[in-house]
């Protein structure tokens, strides 16, 4: 086996697609967890992203290159425990990920569990059981190509004999250790799980096996330890019953669920996760809770200050956000198109930072418009959920104010660059636009009515920002200098103007000798 790891007698946090991410591993590992898996991460997800050191947050951060979104983001405190599992289909591109990320992580796991259509029709998951000499060569592509451990997690075939033979196979390519869901791929996660068949597997090879697929049975560690025992491994790996609480681990008992949301939650404002994955772990801890007061509260939620204040981390999000925003710390809404990426940038800009790359992309953007009319920008987003009526969504809205007010209709431009798209709306002799790069063009053209609707005095400043929909800026000079023509507004800074977007530093992410400057989020 390679150096760095060994399987045995370890208690693991198993891959949870969304669950997975830096918080939620940095808590079990908290509580008593020897390894962590993160989220299963798509190779050509980690192929387009950047890799880059975020000074603020202190965090090795990999940054979809297209929309500025982390893709994994990892800290000093899980090195050498973080085991990052990959969808793949592909020798080379398994290669190519595992050489880009293997200073980072403990180990790379290749999913060949998935049972989702999208990763069966991509040849990934439980159809490179299926397709054995694919699952062997990027087994052994990857083992041959890295330094650190190399594992898969696999589900029961429906015949036992041809389990453990395929697992025989897969071990047979040098891996160091071998997770099996005791579940074929039609079992749902409600049927039970064939401890017998893991034991017989693991009987059958001389690698650590973890068992896996036992959470309904789990509620603390020695549930684990037993359900180890009973599939005949040492090490076994938990999901749900770590998504609902996580702090099983601990030796001591778990914790109150109170007490480990509100760890949760200060985890997520410390490494700025988004509010959407925060509030998402934190529903699916809550589970029938969710129909409670405080379960409701959740659901309306938007922002990470509305989340902490319901377990009363208000006045710590606040202290934190404060700091890092004065560290210089952006959100997602700062991201740009082709500012991130080195390869993707213009000819113009140059290493003394990519702020000037980006303005005159902005600058250069406002000149092609054929009108001489100021453009005026706020940095808004368009959060679908904030309009639960479709009568009442900022565009039908302006459509509204436009009809009452015999105006003629507003007319809509949408740019798109890499895979982001910004709305300029033209109205009453007035062009208005969002700052925000939005992932789709109705959004964008939303946000671009919410500018408009904003200054025409049809939406509250105030309203915006409290939904989350608005970021005001620290200074009118920052915004000056990041939009170049803008009417700006001064706006103090507010508690509820850091809504705990993933960020970066203004000041710049480090890449190698480079400095570059951009916004994230996930
Ligand atoms: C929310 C969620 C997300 C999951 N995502 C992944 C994943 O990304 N990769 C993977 O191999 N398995 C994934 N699984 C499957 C689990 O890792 C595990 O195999 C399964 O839930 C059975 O273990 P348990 O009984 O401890 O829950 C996921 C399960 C859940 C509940």
């Amino acid at each position: 086996m390679k150096s760095g790891h060994d399987y045995r007698n370890k208690l693991i946090l198993a891959p949870m697609v969304r669950v997975g991410t830096l918080p939620m591993r940095l808590l079990a590992l908290e509580y008593g967890a020897d390894l962590v898996y993160t989220e299963e991460i798509i190779d050509w997800k980690l192929l387009r992203a950047e890799r880059l050191t975020n000074d603020v947050l202190g965090t090795i951060d990999y940054i979809d290159t297209t929309d500025g979104t982390v893709v994994f983001r990892t800290c000093a405190e899980e090195r050498g425990k973080v085991i990052l599992q990959i969808g793949t289909a592909s020798v080379e591109r398994a290669v190519a990920v595992a050489k880009m990320v293997q200073e980072d992580v403990a180990a790379i796991d290749v999913n060949m569990g998935c049972p989702k259509d999208f990763s069966i029709k991509g040849g990934m998951g439980v159809a490179l059981l299926y397709d054995l000499p694919r699952a062997k060569a990027i087994l052994e592509g990857l083992v041959s190509s890295v330094t650190i451990p190399v594992t898969c997690k696999i589900r029961l075939l429906p015949d036992l004999d041809e389990t453990v033979q395929l697992a025989k196979e897969l071990q047979s390519t040098g891996i160091s250790a071998i997770g099996v869901h005791g579940r074929t791929k039609t079992e749902r996660p409600r049927d039970p799980v064939n401890e017998n068949a893991i034991a017989q597997v693991a009987n059958a090879l001389h690698i650590p096996v973890i068992a896996n697929g036992g959470s309904q049975s789990i509620t603390r560690r020695h549930d684990v330890l037993q359900f180890a025992r009973r599939c005949g491994t040492t090490s076994a790996m938990v999901a749900r019953a770590a998504e609902w609480n996580c702090s099983l681990f601990r030796a001591d008992g778990p914790l109150p669920l109170d007490e480990v949301i509100q760890r949760y939650i200060r985890l997520s404002v410390r490494y700025d996760n988004s509010p959407s994955n925060t509030k998402y772990c934190v529903q699916m801890m809550l589970r029938s809770l969710q129909e409670t007061p405080i379960g409701r509260r959740l659901l309306d939620s938007q922002t990470m200050q509305q989340i902490c204040d319901i377990w009363e981390l208000g006045e710590y999000c606040r202290e934190t956000q404060l700091k890092y925003h004065h560290a210089g710390i952006k959100g997602r809404r700062a991201c740009r198109p082709r500012t991130l990426s080195i390869e993707n940038q213009p000819e113009e800009a140059n290493e003394s930072g990519q702020l000037a790359c980006k303005k005159q992309c902005l600058e250069r953007d406002n000149q092609n418009q054929t009108e001489a009319k100021p453009l005026i920008e706020e940095n808004i987003c368009f959060i679908r959920s904030n309009f639960p009526s479709d009568n009442n969504l900022p565009k039908t809205k302006l459509y509204t104010y436009a009809t009452r007010n015999a105006l003629p209709r507003a007319q809509y431009e949408v740019q798109q660059k890499d895979k982001l798209f910004r709305a300029t709306i033209q109205f009453a002799g007035n062009r208005y636009s969002s700052s925000f790069w939005e992932k789709n063009k109705r959004f964008a053209e939303q946000a671009a009515a919410l500018v408009c609707l904003l200054h025409l005095g049809v939406e509250e400043r105030s309203e915006l920002i409290a939904n989350g929909a608005m970021l005001p800026e620290r200074d009118s000079t920052s915004r000056k200098e990041a939009s170049g023509d803008v009417k700006s507004f001064k706006i103090p800074l507010t508690p509820s103007e850091v809504n705990g977007e993933l960020s970066v530093n203004e000041k710049g992410f480090t890449n190698g000798a480079k400095s570059v400057v951009n916004g994230v989020q996930t």
